[in-house]
């Protein structure tokens, strides 16, 4: 049975006084949220105050981060390793996010190089893939989202998947406020797994695949309730301790 993961994406967002609000705030809205994991991708300059604001919470908060490196160590200037990440106790590694894709020029190649890293390091990526407007319209979406996942695949092999997170954030939809509807959504998701399953059916049953793209708090329990939505990759939400725990609780 596979377990929902809620998870904030807070981006370029923060300020020490906010991740320290944040953090006790959701902390007190999660009182009595079970059945879900929650976690948190500040920017990696508040990691370490996030780590230890979380050590002293009460509900679990898993501590997350929103890029890595290709790199362990060396002459790479501004770049992030994966030991670094482990340090402040962040385990799940958001990659591949399509803000990285397009203001970065990241390739599917190269987000796979980050899946890679992260799972050789023991890192739990989040892989988040999906489609353009301009694609969707062009009726590309489980296409875009296949290759995406392929670019992991095919170099890693389809048991790479075990244990990481994939998102599916329609492009279109992130922080624009015109979310997927939930059934939409679902048949991407269903496509996505399908096409996993082509690899694997043990791993396509396993694999935890979010939604992400405009939820909130009285969009997401529409989307859990889908057989094939397992939680959801939250933007603008998440920066409100009370929206994002009533997501989780949505789960
Ligand atoms: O990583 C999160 C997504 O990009 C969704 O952002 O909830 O603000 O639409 P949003």
């Amino acid at each position: 049975m596979r377990h929902p993961v809620v998870m904030g994406n807070w981006k370029l967002n923060g300020s020490k006084e906010m991740v320290s609000n944040l953090i006790k705030g959701l902390d007190a809205a999660l009182e009595g949220v079970e059945g879900v994991d929650v976690a948190v991708a500040p920017p990696v300059m508040y990691l370490d105050l996030a780590e230890q604001l979380i050590g002293k919470a009460k509900n679990k908060i898993i501590l997350g981060a929103q890029n890595v490196d290709v790199n362990a160590s060396g002459a790479f200037t501004g770049d992030i390793s994966p030991e670094m990440l482990k340090d402040f106790g962040a385990s799940h590694i958001i990659i591949g996010h399509s803000e990285r894709r397009e203001y970065h020029s990241e390739s599917d190649e190269f987000v796979a190089k980050k899946f890679a890293f992260l799972k050789e390091h023991g890192l739990t990526p989040v892989l988040c893939i999906g489609e353009s407007e301009a694609q969707n319209e062009a009726g590309e979406t489980v296409a875009v989202c296949a290759r995406q996942i392929d670019a992991v695949i095919n170099t890693l092999g389809v048991d790479a998947l075990n244990g990481a997170i994939i998102a599916y954030e329609p492009i279109w939809a992130i922080g624009t406020g015109k979310a997927a509807t939930a059934d939409d959504a679902q048949r991407i998701h269903a496509a996505i797994r399908a096409h996993i399953a082509e690899k694997s059916e043990d791993v396509a049953k396993q694999v935890v695949i979010q939604y992400g793209g405009s939820v909130k708090p009285e969009n997401a329990a529409a989307y859990f309730a889908q057989p094939d939505i397992d939680g959801a990759l939250v933007g603008g939400a998440a920066l409100d301790a009370t929206s994002f725990a009533a997501i989780a609780k949505a789960a």
